[in-house]
């Protein structure tokens, strides 16, 4: 009598708990409809050391990561927290806008009160570092805000989390530009290991923050994550950039500006590959580890503008749609990369570059008025954010 009480006693505890579990993860439903043990202790197990909550930014890459991490994992907190520049569109988080695990702060990575507070408030135990000044024509011009925002916004974060404590990650987001350029076509793909040689002042400034997330890793233990992606397009791209400018100039029946002869190659990476690439790092990479993150589809500018007109079906007009206005003041020739380690913690690139391109164009099609007024994005160099009277070419 005495042990089956104790059974019943047992049962309803165990009873209860599931009810609780399922109340806070209602997704595990879905892997109860195929009960299999060892998944549903996976998922238990998982979410058990999770709850993860995450502080990330919300530009064009930022947006694609807080989506996917959204929707996919309903039992991680996502707190956006971004000051939103002028490339920057609250619109671009609509799809997770509703969500009960989704946030949204306004504010500027500078601030370290701000940042202090919501670290805290929130409890956030992983950051996503996206934030930065992105466009390297601008930082020809007035260099100062990258300087302000890439290396000093980069500090105040690493301060706020070591001071903060209860971080599990910190996955700093820098770029294949840190390497500096592949000299010749043969230049073999450069490994993590390879010396740091920015040759723009973009460039620099994400060099810089690197360091000092290494110096918070080595002396501080914070543990940092280092990313360096190659070229990223694809839908909530601000049209400052490669893709989206040519396709919104093409689209407003203007030509495009081909900087120099147009012979610079870039490699170019659909956004939602690149959120599945972070979605990978975050579960699967170690503090202290530094990935590339590059693809396959090395193409000329030119070619991209040959594409983009083909898409867009106005190959009959391609000449008087290509126009040549005088490079940057440095261009570099093209970036190559070798991402063997993320390839070996399981990603790889899935989307092809004509299926991306076409989605991309697509995108712009029916979002065209996304970022308001965009003319003087559109120009051959854009000076947003530029100083007046500053030069950004080689000509001028
Ligand atoms: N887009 C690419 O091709 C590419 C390639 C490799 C690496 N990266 C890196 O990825 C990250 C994201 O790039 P992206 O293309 O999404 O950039 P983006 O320019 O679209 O977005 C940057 C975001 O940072 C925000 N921001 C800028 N300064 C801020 C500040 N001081 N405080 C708070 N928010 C601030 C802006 O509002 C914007 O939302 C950057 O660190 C960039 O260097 C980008």
């Amino acid at each position: 009598m005495y042990t089956r009480i104790q059974f019943y006693h047992f049962g309803g505890v165990w009873f209860g708990c599931i009810i609780l579990y399922t109340f806070y993860n209602p997704h595990i439903i879905y892997h109860w409809a195929g009960l299999s043990t060892t998944y549903v202790f996976y998922t238990y197990r998982k979410s058990s050391h999770t709850l993860y909550c995450y502080l990330l930014f919300s530009g064009f890459i930022g947006s694609h990561a807080a989506i996917l991490l959204a929707k996919k994992y309903p039992h991680y907190k996502v707190v956006v927290y971004d000051k939103l520049d002028y490339c920057s569109c609250l619109a671009n988080l609509n799809e997770i806008s509703r969500l009960k695990n989704f946030k949204f702060v306004k504010g500027d990575i500078s601030s370290p009160d701000l940042v202090s507070y919501v670290m805290t408030e929130e409890k956030i135990d992983t950051v996503m570092h996206f934030a930065a000044q992105t466009h390297v024509d601008n930082s020809f011009g007035n260099s100062f805000n990258f300087t302000q925002s890439n290396i000093f916004g980069t500090h105040v974060l690493l301060e706020a989390a070591k001071i903060h404590k209860g971080i599990k990650r910190f996955i700093h987001v820098s770029t294949d530009e840190v390497y500096g350029e592949g000299e010749t076509f043969e230049t073999e793909a450069m490994k993590e290991e390879h010396i740091l040689e920015p040759t723009n002042p973009y460039a620099a400034t994400k060099a810089g923050a690197e360091f000092l997330v290494k110096s918070y890793h080595r002396s501080f233990k914070l543990p940092c994550i280092i990313t360096r992606g190659n070229n990223v397009y694809g839908p909530h791209q601000f049209p400052e950039k490669l893709i989206p400018k040519f396709t919104n100039q093409l689209l407003r029946g203007r030509p495009v500006t081909l900087h120099g002869d147009g012979s610079n190659t870039r490699n170019f990476l659909y956004v939602e590959d690149v959120a599945r690439a972070f979605e990978v790092i975050l579960h699967k990479a170690q503090p202290g580890q530094i990935l590339n993150i590059g693809g396959d589809n090395e193409i000329s500018n030119l070619e991209v503008a040959k594409k983009l007109i083909s898409l867009l079906d106005l190959g009959d007009k391609e000449d008087e749609l290509i126009t040549f206005v005088p490079d940057r003041k440095f261009n570099d020739l093209r970036y190559t990369i070798n991402s063997g380690k993320l390839h070996q913690l399981g990603w790889k690139e899935e989307m092809a570059w004509e299926e991306g391109l076409k989605t991309t164009v697509e995108w712009y099609k029916d979002y065209t008025s996304r970022f308001g007024n965009i003319e003087d994005a559109l120009v051959a160099h854009p000076r947003i954010g530029v100083a007046p009277g500053a030069s950004v070419t080689n000509s001028d």
